[in-house]
């Protein structure tokens, strides 16, 4: 027997079966019911906001799978680029399609001359990188004005191909700008993630080659950090695309998201929560304050994984190769003592509070001598596929501009009082 639920309206006595689909109900068959009693539902806590084949996530069993490869595979097996590929395309690309998609991406990854000269060198000395990302990435749609044919299908792929292989050139002038050092123009003899690289730290040397061990590190946190289903910067570029504006513009509102300290800007809390325990000894002292309210631990807990973030373990294993490049981190100690004293306290354990993704990859980045404004920077290079991925499927969903309703809480009608009479 198909699964269903019934909804009684106690005024009336009337009632309606709606079926439970893909494990949801549709709100338009309650609507049937009770038109104009709406769901509230701040934050979509309990709201399925589309029908999605991008991702699938198991919070309670900690899994997570990129179109259905499950994220350990990728990690251990694929690249970036190729995962890129998969979300946008669905599948895996053959060994000729991968060639042309990388051969696209390579040759797309210059920026216009103006935009590096005249709109990023407008900005403060010391401006924020994210704040020149989030701009920058907004100012393309006027570089390419095209962009707003969202329903031609050539020049919506040129524009996704632009994002992805632009995001490292605009984040790496960011960085080269806001310490005072010249641009870099990309490499082409170089991989995706070398070439990142390049761009960021290159100085006199005619070529900058990138320690395997660091550009691989940097190409499998871009792999997890390349798509997380509905979280907020996704939700914001299916918002804002749905009104069918271009889609640099709705990536800069997805950047805008990610900027915040709650998604992309927790690795940053990270570090500096890691700084301010400072020792071992510490640590005891800390998890008490934090059980008695007295702040978070960062980079725990999770609103969809109520077990170990499956990309945590993975970043953990990742931060071993890098530290034996770079030396080990000196935080690394407080962050797994941390962990183990966590896991096995019950207060952690009663709300199902595990590492997330951010535990563990600034301790890398900081060992990789990305500074700490750069963190988001790093996240949203990578989360543009997962982005445009959702803004596709979006589009080929044929979706309604979003617009939700609100629950009126303020005045009754009043008359406008002169201000003299007030
Ligand atoms: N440390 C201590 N207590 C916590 C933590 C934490 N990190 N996270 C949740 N709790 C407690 C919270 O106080 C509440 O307890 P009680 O039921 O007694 O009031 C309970 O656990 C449920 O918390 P919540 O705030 O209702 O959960 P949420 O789903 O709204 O929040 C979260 C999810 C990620 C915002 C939260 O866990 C948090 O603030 N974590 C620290 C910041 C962090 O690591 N953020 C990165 C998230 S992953 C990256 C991304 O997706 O962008």
């Amino acid at each position: 027997m198909a699964e269903s639920i019934t909804i009684t309206d106690n005024r009336t006595g009337e009632s309606i079966e709606i079926p439970i689909v893909d494990g949801g109900v549709a709100a338009t068959e309650w609507e049937k019911l009770l038109p104009g009693v709406w769901f509230y539902d701040p934050a979509f806590m309990t709201t399925a906001a589309a029908e999605s084949s991008v991702s699938y996530i198991d919070g309670d069993a900690g899994k997570l799978e990129y179109r259905g490869y499950p994220i350990e595979q990728l990690a251990e097996q694929s690249t970036y680029l190729e995962v890129a590929y998969l979300l946008l395309h669905g599948e895996l690309p053959t060994r000729d399609e991968f060639d042309e998609w990388v051969h696209e991406i390579t040759y797309h990854t210059f920026i216009h001359e103006n935009v590096r000269k005249r709109f990023l060198e407008g900005f403060h000395y010391d401006a924020h990188p994210m704040g020149i990302l989030v701009s920058a990435v907004a100012a393309l749609s006027t570089f390419y004005p095209e962009a707003k044919h969202i329903f031609d299908p050539e020049i919506r792929y040129k524009q996704m191909i632009r994002l992805i292989a632009k995001m490292p050139t605009l984040a790496a002038a960011a960085h080269r700008f806001s310490v005072g050092m010249p641009f870099v123009y990309p490499d082409n003899s170089l991989s995706f993630p070398a070439n990142f690289l390049s761009m960021m730290w290159k100085t006199a040397e005619p070529r900058f080659d990138a320690n395997p061990a660091l550009a691989r590190a940097v190409d499998v946190l871009f792999m997890l950090h390349a798509e997380h289903e509905q979280n907020c910067s996704t939700t914001a570029m299916r918002v804002v695309g749905s009104s069918h504006v271009d889609p640099y513009s709705a990536c800069a509102a997805a950047a805008a998201a990610l900027y915040g300290p709650r998604h992309g800007g927790a690795n940053e809390t990270v570090i500096r929560m890691l700084s301010e325990i400072g020792s071992l000894e510490a640590v005891p002292d800390f998890i008490k304050a934090v059980k008695e309210g007295h702040g978070r631990l960062q980079g725990f807990g999770h609103r969809v994984y109520k077990n170990y973030d499956p990309r945590a373990k993975i970043i953990r294993r990742v931060a071993y190769d890098v530290f034996e490049v770079t030396g080990k981190n000196p935080l690394l100690d407080i962050a797994l003592k941390l962990e183990e004293t966590a896991l096995e306290d019950d207060y952690f354990i009663a709300r199902k509070l595990y590492p997330n993704v951010d535990f563990y990859s600034g301790l890398i980045y900081q060992a990789m001598e990305f500074p700490l404004e750069m963190f988001p920077v790093l996240f949203a290079i990578p989360r543009t596929a997962g982005w445009l991925a959702h803004w596709v499927e979006m589009l080929d969903q044929d979706t309604k501009i979003a617009r939700p309703r609100q629950l009126y809480t303020g005045q009754p009608r009043r008359d406008y009082v002169p201000v003299e009479s007030r």
